[in-house]
């Protein structure tokens, strides 16, 4: 039940806050008040079921993807991309709605694709990793860490900070979904496994949703 609650609340509140700035860029006048978020998110989501929207973000996507996965590289994107959708979708929906948790053709399938997010995650680390370094100057700003988190941390500086928790959360994943199917641990910590399974889960949903806003999508222009 805690991992229910902590789940609709911290995708709720992630999705409010991402939208609400978006919605300040775009209508600084607005500025703190909240007056024209509701009316604007509606449209905004009303406009996300039309055609255009669908084909201008698939553009942004592929636009996006050729620049940073080229050539046959893109398919380490694409089956990072589809496996994560997948394991995220069946594995939050089946713990949040289904008492018994994750059981048959959408857990073999969830097994399954697990191997290709495993072999796709190393492949997008390998392709990936030295652009995610961080420079001299970045990592000064880490040791002082003297600003409140991602307030005052370059944009550059916090892609490659989601970038690592997600490999990291990634990596959890894996061990805790091996961990909990070899018969070396006592059922009890089988069953500690596959709660740190969904909390690294619920990690990796939140990083990846924040990654797309800031780095994939295009930026919000103030009218
Ligand atoms: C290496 C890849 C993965 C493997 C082998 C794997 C395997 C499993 C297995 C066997 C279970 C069922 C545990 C049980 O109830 O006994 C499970 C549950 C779960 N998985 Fe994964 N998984 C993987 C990756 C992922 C990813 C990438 C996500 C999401 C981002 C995810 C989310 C979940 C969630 C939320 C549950 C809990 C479902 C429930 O409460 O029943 N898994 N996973």
């Amino acid at each position: 039940m805690l991992f229910t609650i902590i789940t609709v609340l911290a995708v709720l509140g992630l999705s409010y806050r991402l939208t609400s700035l978006r919605f300040r860029a775009k209508s600084p006048a607005a500025g703190k008040k909240a007056a024209g978020y509701f009316p604007w998110l509606w449209s905004w989501m009303k406009s996300i079921l039309k055609k255009e929207t669908f084909q201008k973000g698939q553009s942004v996507v592929s636009g996006w993807i050729k620049n940073y996965y080229p050539g046959w590289t893109k398919w380490i994107f694409l089956a990072l991309a589809a496996s994560f959708v997948y394991q995220a979708a069946s594995g939050l929906l089946f713990a949040i709605f289904s008492p018994r948790g994750m059981f048959g053709v959408p857990l073999l399938i969830h097994v399954s694709l697990g191997g290709l997010f495993a072999v796709s995650l190393a492949f997008a680390l390998i392709w990936r990793a030295r652009a995610y370094r961080l420079d001299r100057q970045e990592a000064a700003a880490f040791e002082s860490w003297a600003c409140p988190v991602f307030k005052n941390l370059s944009k550059s500086l916090v892609r490659k900070f989601l970038f690592w928790v997600f490999a990291v959360a990634g990596l959890c994943l894996m061990v805790t979904a091996l961990g909990s199917m070899v018969p070396y641990f006592p059922f009890e910590t089988q069953k500690a496994m596959i709660v740190v399974h969904r909390y690294c889960a619920l990690v990796a949903l939140l990083t990846g949703l924040i990654f797309l806003d800031i780095a994939i999508l295009p930026q919000p222009q103030a009218k």
